[in-house]
């Protein structure tokens, strides 16, 4: 069993909408018994919430149901998980200065497989946007989660961890 918690800054948009279509595309291969999944952000502006409503509604379009109410990420998840899937430069920035020595957890970029993918490897923040950004971060995040599911089912590693 593979622990992974997707990572974003508010927990709203993009890492809700990632774990929701992760855990979707991981049923689909008959892979849901090997992860388990959860969200959070790096600050909790919206703690307790529903994801945004835009992540729902582009979800929902798409056949998936999204349940995650809002959290912060914690001190404790970089022990209690194996990979942190992290949506831009800033929210690594973030992690890898909180990450206490010794724990486990490995940072990866959520787009770390996708030949699309910008340099700088993010998932733009959809907030301030409107649906079509919210439809460009679900196809993001639709194509980085098939790539690390196939990766995954290849057994080559998601990190020369
Ligand atoms: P997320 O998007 O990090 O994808 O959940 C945001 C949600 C809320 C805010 C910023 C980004 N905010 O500033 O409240």
């Amino acid at each position: 069993m593979i622990r992974v918690l997707f990572v974003c800054l508010g927990n709203i948009c993009r890492s809700p909408l990632a774990e929701g279509i992760f855990v979707q595309r991981a049923a689909e291969m008959n892979l849901d018994a090997h992860f388990l999944c959860d969200s959070a952000g790096t600050h909790d502006y919206h703690r307790g919430s529903q994801p945004d409503g835009r992540s729902i509604k582009v979800a929902k379009e798409n056949g998936i149901i999204l349940n995650h109410k809002a959290r912060k990420v914690v001190a404790n998840d970089f022990h209690e998980f194996d990979f942190l899937l992290v949506m831009d430069e800033s929210v690594m920035d973030f992690l890898h200065r909180m990450k206490p020595k010794g724990s486990k957890a490995k940072l990866l970029f959520m787009r770390n497989f996708d030949p699309k993918a910008p340099q700088n490897n993010e998932v733009p923040d959809p907030y301030y946007g409107d649906e079509r950004d919210f439809k460009a971060v679900f196809e993001m995040l639709n194509a980085a989660s098939i790539l690390l599911l196939n990766k995954y089912v290849q057994k080559e590693n998601w990190l020369e961890i």
